[in-house]
């Protein structure tokens, strides 16, 4: 899946199916409408700037819902990532020009600057599949960033930290037991997803909340929507042992005591999968924030 911040190309060609299926389509359409409005009377391309754009599954979900003239720049700390993106651009009616910049989000937080730089002349900051890897730092000087330009935020598919493996099961103890083992193992992944994945020390599944807040702040207008994966074998079988294996790792590393305990979990619960007998749900939520149209700063 990853390491530490590192993801690799595999994990995410095997979601970016998943992912599109699961966006909030209504947050895509209330942004289309507010850049219509900011670039229509200029008929010239908006300006979009995606945040840990990795290979470009973002951009091949979004662009073609905007329908507008458009200029990307695709960030990621990855250039093996960002390279791959520049060769999978999707075709459009209207005009698509994207660049990317190969830099680390890091240091950010210590030097607004940098931010103000990258957001000069950005309509929207867009990002997916990244959220749960940043700091408070991070959140509260990217709302302050994008206030200064009063440009819009769409952040896609941040983890919420909860999953449920459901499972069709008349064995009422058994299914109490596995209850109690799922939660034993979701606590311990939470406790992991807080450690530093390469923006500090990582907001995990209170990002999104953390994120919302920080925008409104600053006088932005929320809208959040839930959008879960629900996967189940075998039509998602290959996303479904990647997760259970992520699992696998991340609670063995952060619970080194317990390796026997979770290698029984990881055993059964693929077992399981692989029988077509779970249906695996992992939280998700999308993001849109809008600037107060008066374009006032409460920051
Ligand atoms: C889970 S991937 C999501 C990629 C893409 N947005 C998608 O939806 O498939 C997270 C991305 O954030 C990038 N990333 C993580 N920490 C970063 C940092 N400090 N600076 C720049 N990029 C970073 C990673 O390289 C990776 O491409």
């Amino acid at each position: 899946m990853s390491d530490g911040s590192h993801f690799a190309a595999a994990w995410l060609a095997l979601r970016e199916p998943v992912d599109a299926r699961s966006r909030a389509g209504s947050l895509d359409h209330a942004v289309a409408a507010w850049l219509a409005t900011r670039a229509a009377p200029h008929g010239r391309a908006v300006s979009v700037l995606d945040l840990g754009a990795g290979s470009g599954s973002n951009l091949r979900y979004l662009a073609p819902r905007l329908g507008l003239a458009q200029q990307w720049t695709l960030l990621d700390q990855d250039a093996g990532l960002l390279a791959q993106a520049t060769r999978q651009l999707p075709s459009l009616p209207d005009s698509l020009e994207v660049s990317t910049r190969c830099a680390d989000m890091r240091g950010w937080c210590e030097a607004p600057e940098v931010l103000d730089a990258w957001l000069d002349g950005v309509e929207l900051v867009t990002a997916s599949a990244l959220l749960d890897l940043v700091s408070q730092p991070w959140v509260e000087a990217l709302a302050a960033a994008v206030s200064r330009r009063q440009a819009a935020v769409l952040i896609a598919l941040s983890v919420d930290g909860d999953w449920q493996l459901d499972a069709a099961d008349p064995d009422h103890d058994a299914a109490s037991q596995r209850a109690h083992e799922d939660q034993w193992m979701r606590r311990h992944y939470r406790a992991h997803q807080a450690t530093d994945k390469g923006a500090g020390a990582a907001l995990g599944g209170a990002a999104p909340e953390a994120m919302a807040s920080a925008l409104q702040a600053h006088g932005y207008r929320l809208q959040m929507a839930d959008s879960p994966w629900v996967l189940q074998a075998p039509a998602d079988r290959a996303l479904g042992e990647a997760l259970l294996e992520g699992w696998r790792e991340a609670v063995s590393e952060q619970v080194p005591d317990a390796v026997v305990e979770v290698e029984r979990w990881h055993a059964a619960r693929l077992a399981s999968w692989q029988r077509g007998e779970l249906i695996i749900r992992v939280g998700h939520r999308d993001l849109l924030a809008l600037p107060d149209s008066e374009g006032h700063d409460h920051g």
